[in-house]
This record gives C-alpha cells, structure tokens and sequence, in this order.
C-alpha cells in the first residue's frame, strides 16, 4: 500500500510539549500545505520491521518506535518494510517529518484494511511528530492542542484557496542542527514563554478569521509576529540559549523589510533552521525571487503554492 502526504507550514507555530510522551502540544497550531514538497511512502509484509529512505537502509530508531506505538494503539501487525521517497530537497530545511510520518500513518493503516478519518490519522502521527498531524489535509489545517489523546487533533479549516505563495530560500549556511523536539526543550525555559503561549492562543483565532477574509497580507503580518516571536524564546531561554539564525537568515529579514517598504506584499517565517519562507501572494512571488537572487546570488529559491491532502494508490 502506497500513501503521499505533502508537507507543511506553520504559520501559527507548534513550539513546546506538555506532554512528551502523547507528543500533546502547549499551542495550537495553523498551517499550510505546499504543494511542491512531498513524501511517497509505501508499506509491504516483511520477516522484521525495516526502514528504507530513498533507496538507502537507515537506523530508524524513530520509525521503529512509530510503528510500535501504531501496534499498541490499533491492535498488533506483522513486521512491515517500509519504503520512503522524499521528495523534499533534504538541504531545503522544510520539515521533512511532517510528510514522513503523515505518510507512514496513512500507508500502515491502509495496508491493515483501515479506511480512518483524517482526524483520526492526524492523532496517530502526531505521536510520530507533531508537525506530521497537519499534513493529512490540503490547503490550511489547524492541530488543536486538545487536552488529552482523544482531544488533540487536526482537521481542516474549510477556507477557500488563495492566491498565496510561499518563496523558499534555501540558506546553505546551516549552523549545527538543533532538533525541533531539543529545539522546545530550551525555549519553554525562556521567562518570556508564559507570554507568547497566551499570544499564541489570540493569534490562532486572529489567523482563522485572516483566511477567511481572504486578507494575506493579514496572514503574513500574523505568521511573521508568531515565528519571531518563537525565534525570541530561543534566544532568551534560561537552559542553553540558541538561535537557528545566521548572517544570511538576518540578510534575508532586512531584505524582506526594504521589500516591505517598496509596496511588496513579503513577510517571513522561519522554523527550526536557518530557511526563510516569504509568504506572499502568487503574483508578488517572481518579483521576491528577482529580488533576493539579485541581493544573495548563492541562495537557492523556490516558489510553493498551497497543496493536496494525502493521497494513495
Ligand atoms: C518549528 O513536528 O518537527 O516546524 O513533534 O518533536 O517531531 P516533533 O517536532 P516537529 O516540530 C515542528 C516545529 C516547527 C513549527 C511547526 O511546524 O509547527
């Protein structure tokens, strides 16, 4: 059984755990999917569970640990091979594990004759990661933080589609890889983190409203105040303060406010790297790209649109 989940991102962020080992979010959190940055995963019998990435076997230590989780929660099932193409450039800093574990779910449950609503899916993966519980659904899905397993879920959010456009730039310059899990660890011990929860919490539903007002500028006002914000709780954590930021990251920041300043509708989320997606809409798209390859010729640019739910066949 085959099963394709494109990936996503939080224009709302999911940025620390209440609970670690339900995976149960302290936000909720709002995203978008894209339709250029996809996994296509496929599941078959096999004599020992085993994980296969792009034609090459890997330690899956995550994997396997996934699929146990999937054995405890939808009754047990043999050993599976697990094969994985991702379709995500690995050097693009996207989240890779939003579309991995999306798919995972998606083809096990499949292959086990489960046709489970989305909504039931997107709890399963979250256990995988968090992110992954958004990438069942097309277009804006929310992850509500629920309270508990049951409650914790994503759906979503019914909004028209919108000449939105998210230009990916690729900084090369990646610093050394702090995990997003390792990432949260640090940034709830910032004293500012009590604050951004509770804006958060505003954000979310000023978000919701800004898409069904059609209003991207809005959006990306909204989403640029949120992953800042986030960015700050790292930098002002009490255990091991961090930034994902470097030089080129800044650059990028100032470049999108003098486009800002010009009349162009740009504004930027980050997340646990040194990329920078300009969210903008479909028709400022090239003109950004013109721009930042005129500015950094060495940065690599891609522009994305919104995209589909999962998919099988
Ligand atoms: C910054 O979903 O990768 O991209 O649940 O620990 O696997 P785990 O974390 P993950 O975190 C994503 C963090 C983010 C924001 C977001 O996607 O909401």
């Amino acid at each position: 059984m085959k099963a394709t989940a494109h990936t996503n991102i939080a224009l709302i962020k999911y940025w620390g755990k209440k609970n670690t080992e339900l995976n149960l979010p302290t936000t909720s959190s709002l995203s978008l999917t894209l339709d250029k940055f996809y996994t296509t995963t496929s599941v078959e019998p096999a004599n020992h569970d085993r994980f296969i990435l792009n034609d090459q076997v890997v330690d899956a230590t995550r994997v396997h640990r996934f699929l146990d989780i999937l054995r405890q929660q939808l009754g047990d099932f043999t050993p599976l091979q697990v094969i994985s193409e991702n379709h995500v450039p690995t050097s693009a800093g996207l989240a890779s594990s939003a579309s991995a574990f999306a798919a995972l779910t998606g083809a096990v449950t499949h292959e086990l004759g489960m046709d489970l609503p989305k909504e039931e899916l997107s709890r399963l993966a979250r256990r995988g990661s968090g992110s992954a519980s958004r990438s069942f659904f097309g277009n804006f899905a929310m992850w509500h933080k629920g309270i508990d397993d049951a409650s914790s879920f994503a759906e979503s959010l019914n909004a028209p589609e919108l000449p939105i456009a998210l230009v990916v730039a690729e900084v090369c310059d990646a610093p050394k890889k702090i995990t997003s899990t390792e990432g949260m660890k640090r940034a709830i011990t910032s004293p500012n983190y009590d604050r951004w929860l509770s804006k958060s919490a505003n954000q979310f539903i000023d978000m919701q409203h800004a898409i069904l007002d059609q209003d991207i500028d809005k959006i990306g006002a909204l989403a640029e105040d949120n992953a800042l914000g986030m960015h700050a709780l790292n930098l002002t954590a009490t255990r091991s303060p961090f930034t994902y930021f470097t030089d080129k990251t800044q650059l990028i920041l100032s470049l999108i406010q003098d486009m800002r300043h010009q009349g162009i509708l740009a504004y930027a989320t980050i997340d646990a790297g040194p990329n920078v997606k300009i969210i903008t809409t479909t028709q400022e798209a090239p003109k950004i790209v013109t721009i930042l390859n005129h500015a950094i010729p060495s940065l690599k640019l891609e522009i994305a649109q919104s995209g589909p739910g999962i998919s099988y066949d």
